[in-house]
């Protein structure tokens, strides 16, 4: 049999960038997805389907749309071109970055539901939902916000708790309110279909799903089995709709009915598979089918509740082969200093900026996956640590060995190693790669890399670097380089350490996939594959003898402490006299974007614009239509969101700025040419106000802002 892993990382909302969070799961599933590509079962490699995609529906992400006056399709797109730089960057290599808001997920998701609907769990209810009585529309999870009624931490959305991971309805918070605003919210009946996780049969097919021996960590199968119940008893309906309007996909049969995003977010994962399958020409149905096939989804614990209770009885009761053979990885979170991140406190780091900043993104690979263990435990990234353990492992450990030995063979021996080991020399291979008992470090490595025990995958390792360093140390090639009846010797230390050298650069090649390249293209060998690692047959160093190698060049430099001092957020602004204000100002403004050069602003052309007229739009509770003059000789039509705050005939004659090359939009009342600037606070409940800009006196239509 030949496995065939299906693997996925925990799908990230577009509505925003990824953080250096999203990364550690990324690499995570990208070391574990190369270590099995190299493993062979017999009838050739494993297959390995490594997928991605954009969880794009719900409300953020259509309210965050709507206030940049595009369409939530237009708004993830955006996202979705963004993603490549980071997953490229870190040589995360998925092969296919797919998108909730697709075709196939819309046909996945509504067949997933109607299997449902047939096996009886699907009910209907009237319940009351939250409604805002100011701005007089139901409110969706995570317009609302309270205290979580697990843990009581302030401020948590109406959906789950990220302080400690509950999942819950919105009705169950402590002291909600509206975050439009800032009201308390009232309930007003509504009918809402649920998903029945009450009825038996999801606890009982639940406890021995959850119990199946090397499907979850036991810390999870504990967690979540408290959350059961003895007897399925605090298993609760899920509540799977969201009245119009609302960015997701239609439930069939009820009119002006969505999905929450929750419900078509995990099959994602089948939607990305399929769509790559279309793209590879593979079966998709055969290959979920077959019962070599497992699917791994990496995911942090904070989203635990969605993967191991809905998820997994969404894909059993509708009848699906994958469920058998479903494994889920829960990770735990990275922390600075071991505090949460916060940008307010200089402890943020954005991953973008790692990279701008130079900073090898194989570093990272390396400190993260020695940390990393199978357990759902906190990372910590500390700057001294980080830098101590790649200097010395990777610079002053790994790549040091072939520092000290390539040059003498090209120089020497014309890049040629030697064709034959003494006794002695092969003793050398064989202590650096058993173990005391005779069995092979290999075997024990993989096991570890299997079991996402990376850290002790590569604490063995360095221990062969190690070994390999005492060699050299004690053999030292520049000393008998220097004497002419030493030159055998020389060239036979000189390949041994090669030799070794080469085992080392195949065991990290997971983690260090740019330096493995590398050395292959010096070395002058094919892909790895951990069969080239065997000492019993000799496979670990036989193909080397004899063997021309190219011109040695640096692997690796050190890692600069200033980089790394330049790599954390910059720290709030320190107190002033006012100190209260300002802090309380710091912490809750919108985080800087990312820094952008003076070309990048001159792209966007403001132009100061006259407002020659402004009027209501019919059937459209957010915008005036505002005629504008930007000294083109023409007047302008652009609609925006501002009715809420202005009254028309108040902007009548006032001057405004105006993006002015922006493409024009066509929107459901017409064309819009522009843009007009407004400013608003990124907490609207402290500050629901939108205030346009308006320029001092002296500013004539036309004149460009810079
Ligand atoms: O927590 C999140 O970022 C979610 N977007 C994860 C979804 S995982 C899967 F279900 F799609
Ligand atoms: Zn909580």
């Amino acid at each position: 049999m030949t496995r065939k892993l299906f693997v996925t990382t925990a799908l990230p909302y577009a509505n925003a960038a990824f953080h250096i969070g999203h990364m550690m799961e990324y690499i995570q599933a990208d070391i574990w997805v190369r270590f099995q590509r190299m493993q062979n079962d017999g009838n050739g490699p494993r297959e390995v389907h490594f997928v991605g995609a954009d969880d794009t529906h719900g409300t953020p992400i259509m309210i965050a749309a709507e206030k940049e006056g595009i369409t939530p399709q237009e708004f993830v797109a955006k996202i979705a071109a963004g993603r490549p730089k980071y997953l490229n960057g870190f040589h995360i290599a998925f092969d296919n970055w797919h998108s909730t808001d697709s075709p196939e997920n819309v046909e996945l998701s509504q067949s997933i539901y109607r299997k449902l609907r047939d096996a009886g769990l699907i009910v209907t209810r009237t319940v009351d939902r939250f409604f805002d009585p100011v701005k007089g529309m139901f409110l969706a999870d995570r317009n609302i916000k309270g205290e979580c009624p697990k843990c009581g931490a302030k401020d948590q959305y109406g959906d789950n708790c990220e302080v400690c991971g509950a999942a819950y309805e919105p009705t169950e918070l402590k002291n909600p309110y509206s975050v439009f605003t800032g009201s308390a919210p009232v309930l007003k009946p509504s009918e809402q279909y649920f998903f029945a996780l009450s009825d038996p049969r999801c606890h009982g097919f639940l406890k021995d799903w959850l119990n199946t021996p090397g499907r979850l960590q036991p810390e999870m199968v504990n967690k979540v089995s408290e959350w059961l119940g003895e007897h399925g008893e605090k298993l609760a309906d899920w509540d799977i709709s969201r009245d119009a309007p609302y960015f997701g996909i239609p439930i069939p049969d009820a009119p002006n009915k969505f999905f929450y995003v929750w419900l078509d977010a995990p099959v994602g994962y089948l939607a990305s598979l399929k769509n790559y399958c279309g793209k590879k020409g593979l079966d998709y149905e055969a290959l979920l089918r077959d019962p070599d096939t497992e699917q791994i989804h990496f995911i942090g614990k904070d989203i635990v509740s969605f993967h191991l209770l809905f998820w997994p009885t969404m894909l059993k009761f509708s009848g699906h082969p994958i469920i058998d053979k479903l494994k889920v990885a829960v990770h735990g979170h990275l922390t600075v200093n071991n505090e949460k991140m916060s940008k307010s406190r200089g402890t943020g780091i954005s991953p973008l900026r790692y990279l701008e900043l130079g900073m090898n993104p194989e570093w990272l690979r390396y400190y993260l996956a020695f940390k990393l263990n199978a357990k759902v435990e906190d990372l910590d990234f500390t700057g001294e640590d980080f830098i101590s353990r790649v200097n010395s492992d990777l610079v002053g450990k790994y790549v040091n060995i072939a520092s000290r030995c390539a040059g003498f063979i090209n120089k020497k021996f014309e890049g040629k190693l030697a064709s034959g080991l003494s006794d002695t020399a092969i003793g050398w291979i064989r202590k650096a790669l058993l173990k005391d008992d005779g069995s092979e470090r290999q075997a024990s490595i993989a096991a570890h890399f299997e079991a996402r025990e990376f850290g002790k995958a590569l604490r063995e390792v360095m221990e062969i670097t190690d070994i390999t360093n005492q060699y050299v140390d004690e053999n030292k090639p520049w000393v008998l380089a220097k004497d002419a009846e030493k030159t055998a010797e020389l060239h036979e230390v000189c390949t041994t350490a090669l030799i070794l050298f080469r085992q080392i650069s195949i065991l990290l090649s997971p983690v260090l996939p740019a330096v493995a390249a590398k050395v292959q293209a010096f070395l002058g060998d094919g892909a790895y594959d951990w069969a080239q690692l065997q000492v019993a047959n000799g496979q670990a160093w036989e193909p080397m003898l004899g063997r021309t190698i190219g011109a040695y060049s640096h692997l690796m430099t050190r890692v600069d402490a200033t980089m790394v001092e330049n790599l954390f957020d910059k720290p709030a602004a320190p107190d002033t006299a006012a100190a209260a204000p300002a802090e309380a100002a710091a912490s809750s403004i919108e985080p800087i974007a990312e820094e952008i050069k003076i070309d990048d602003l001159m792209k966007v052309d403001l132009r100061i614009a006259k407002i020659v007229n402004a009027e209501l739009v019919e059937g459209s509770t957010k915008l005036l239509r505002l005629t504008l003059d930007a000294g083109e000789g023409r007047l302008r039509n652009v609609f925006s969101g501002i009715k809420e705050h202005y009254k028309p005939e108040d902007l009548v004659g006032k001057l405004t700025v105006l993006v002015a090359n922006l493409a024009p939009r066509k929107m459901k009342f017409g064309v819009s040419e522009g843009m007009v600037l407004a400013a608003s606070a990124a907490d609207e409940q402290a500050n629901p106000g939108v205030y346009v800009l308006q320029p001092w006196p002296g500013a004539e239509p036309g004149m460009r802002i810079r």
